[in-house]
């Protein structure tokens, strides 16, 4: 068992760590090397065995106060080895992770993709009259709900108040940037497990699954917090189908509603996925899927071969129905999975 877990914990770090991530990339071998940590970990559900889990664990111990020499492996200048001082951290406080490791769930909110996110909704807004309803389906924490109260600038295209409290920034590889702002009318988060950010705990374990590597994403994390605790919006706990048609039911009539998703129908197995769409695009009233999810996730769009050497990325797609209109399926663009860059076609 500890073995496989071992093999296992290599393979991701070859596959998806460095070099994005060098220092997460050195705990997790560390980690894969060090048979009391992969026992620590074998011992706690099985659905927990990734390094995500214990990096969230160690990462949340810190953030709680615990003094410890890891901490330096979060600091933008550290330039070291932090594989030791990891499994130290681990070992040393067993019990503390064995009980986060029970009792947490791995569960990110990345908010800069709202910078790509929020000129696509701005896209859909110009093309009809009345206001959206935006309903942003595995939402999390519901940060990327708050699109137009953040800074964005694309290239040489900014979106958003300019005096805003958090500034976010995407490369324009492609493609015109709708910069008016969409009027959204009403607006709900759903997810199976909605974060509570304005909860100081909540808050904190969603700080703590960002990885060391990345103190620029802790810290728009950060800045994306305290801007939804000004006015939090409204999040409700429904898993998708469920929480995807109350929505529906429950949003103004004479507004056009917009489910959008962001690396959340990629979780969901084959009859979610038909399910969802069926009641997205049977619905009695009109609809639009704004998707950025990994290529193939969204089925039967004309999806052209990915830009060369851009690496991982995600598909913008769009898909409209409802009210017996006729479904149309477009692919809109290729985007960094994170927001870091936009290439559109529309
Ligand atoms: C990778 S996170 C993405 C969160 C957010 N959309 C973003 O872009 O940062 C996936 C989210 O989808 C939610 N989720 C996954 N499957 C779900 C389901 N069947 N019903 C409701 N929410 C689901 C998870 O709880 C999690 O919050």
């Amino acid at each position: 068992m500890t073995a496989a877990l071992a093999d296992f914990f290599r393979a991701f770090a070859d596959f998806s760590l460095a070099p994005y991530a060098p220092r997460y990339d050195a705990m997790t071998r560390a980690a894969a090397d060090n048979a009391e940590v992969m026992a620590l970990l074998a011992a706690a559900p099985p659905d927990t065995h990734s390094p995500n889990n214990l990096q969230a664990a160690a990462h949340y111990l810190l953030l709680s106060g615990v003094d410890h020499p890891l901490a330096a492996a979060y600091e933008p200048e550290f330039d070291g080895d932090p594989g030791p001082a990891f499994c130290d951290l681990l070992l040393g406080h067993a019990d503390a992770v064995a009980e986060l490791l029970a009792t947490r769930v791995v569960q990110t909110n990345e908010v800069n993709r709202t910078a790509v996110i929020a000129p696509l909704v701005n896209w859909i807004g110009a093309t009809t009259e009345s206001p959206l309803a935006l309903i942003d389906l595995g939402c999390s924490a519901g940060l990327n709900l708050l699109f137009d109260r953040y800074r964005i600038t694309i290239g040489d295209a900014s979106l958003g108040p300019a005096d805003a409290g958090l500034c976010l920034s995407a490369e324009n590889r492609g493609g015109p940037v709708e910069t008016a702002p969409a009027q959204i009318g009403w607006r709900r988060g759903v997810d199976r497990n909605p974060i509570d950010a304005t909860d100081p705990d909540q808050a904190r374990w969603l700080e703590a699954l960002v990885w060391p590597d990345h103190p620029d994403r802790l810290a728009r994390l950060r800045a994306a917090i305290d801007e939804l605790r000004n006015d939090p919006p409204p999040l409700v706990r429904a898993d998708a189908l469920a929480g995807l048609e109350s929505a529906l039911a429950d949003a103004p009539g004479d507004l056009l509603a917009v489910v959008l998703t962001s690396w959340v129908v990629y979780y969901f197995g084959d009859d979610l996925r038909h399910d969802f769409e069926a009641a997205l695009l049977g619905a009695a009233r009109p609809t639009a899927w704004l998707a950025m999810e990994m290529a193939g996730v969204v089925p039967d769009v004309d999806t052209p071969p990915p830009p060369d050497g851009a690496g991982e990325m995600s598909a913008m797609t769009l898909v409209t129905g409802g009210a017996d209109r006729p479904v149309e399926r477009r692919f809109l663009g290729w985007t960094h999975p994170h927001g870091a860059w936009i290439d559109l076609v529309v």
